[in-house]
């Protein structure tokens, strides 16, 4: 198949009350287990590239694994970049045959974000090309922040209005509690704010750092109307601990494919899981 945008399958998700996962892939074996795990759930998906997946695999052969793996699959493919915080960057994407991009401006005052925003959504519409862009600080989230810090990382939603207003994105992330990478204690999220910023935009929204994020609340957002769920952490987690266990029962073994195909085999079974989670399995 043809790879697709956010636009073709966010709509359907909010309209069908469940969240299509955003994986994220560093190497040929992940994109794999990505595409596998959609093909025999049934499920939309969402590969995504960050910038340190493309420095580090290079934009070709990202682009070149995703499209042959779209191809062979008879689900929809978004090929998604992930955190392009850099104008230029975004643009070869869009160049190279990236069907999505995130611009990343939310380090930036609000009105850089947005008038940067609006330049990529203008050249990504022209060339039918789906744009998230992101409002908030999802990095900088603690456990343990203030009620006013919380104020002053999380987004505003009146801030999210005037800013999907202004630029026309298509999805929206937003930081309410999530933070990328391992949890020190339970994440708390703040489903107030997601219903309020729900209500005041009519766009999809995304939920970035939900690895590790309980079950229940990942359930909570979804009805609340997150429909983009990025996971990056739990796969890496899941690939590498099974490689690590493979070399030690195996320490003489020194053929790679050997140790890679189980840690395949544990990112598929945990991406599964979150397919069926999020609620896509079976809406492809
Ligand atoms: O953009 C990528 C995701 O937000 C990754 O989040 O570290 O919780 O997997 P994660
Ligand atoms: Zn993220």
């Amino acid at each position: 198949m043809k790879l697709v945008t956010l636009r073709d399958i966010l709509g359907k998700a909010e309209k069908g009350g469940y969240a299509v996962g955003a994986f994220n892939a560093n190497n040929m074996e992940i994109v794999q287990a990505i595409i596998e795990s959609a093909v025999e759930e049934r499920s939309p998906v969402i590969i995504q590239a960050s910038q340190g997946a493309i420095k580090y695999a290079g934009l070709d052969f990202i682009v070149s694994m995703v499209m042959t793996a779209a191809e062979s699959a008879d689900v929809p493919v978004v090929l998604h970049l992930d955190h392009g915080t850099d104008f230029s960057q975004v643009m070869r994407c869009i160049r190279h045959g990236f069907s999505s991009v995130m611009y990343d401006g939310s380090r930036l005052p609000l009105n850089e974000n947005i008038s940067i925003t609006k330049k990529v959504v203008e050249v990504a519409r022209a060339v039918g090309v789906s744009v998230e862009a992101e409002l908030g600080k999802i990095g900088g989230t603690e456990d343990d922040v203030s009620v006013d810090e919380r104020d002053a990382l999380f987004t505003d939603p009146q801030e999210a209005k005037i800013f999907v207003e202004e630029t026309g994105v298509d999805a929206l992330a937003v930081a309410i509690g999530t933070a990328h990478g391992v949890y020190k204690g339970e994440p708390k999220l703040d489903f107030p704010r997601l219903r309020k910023i729900k209500e005041l935009t009519d766009v999809p929204i995304v939920m970035h750092g939900s690895s590790g994020v309980p079950d229940a609340a990942i359930r909570q957002a979804v009805e609340l109307g997150v429909s983009k769920i990025n996971i990056d952490t739990d796969i890496r987690q899941a690939f590498v601990r099974s490689a690590v266990a493979y070399m030690k029962e195996n320490p003489d073994n020194i053929d790679p494919r050997k140790i890679l195909a189980p840690a395949k085999e544990s990112a598929k079974k945990i991406i599964r899981e979150k397919m069926r989670l999020f609620g896509s399995s079976g809406k492809a």
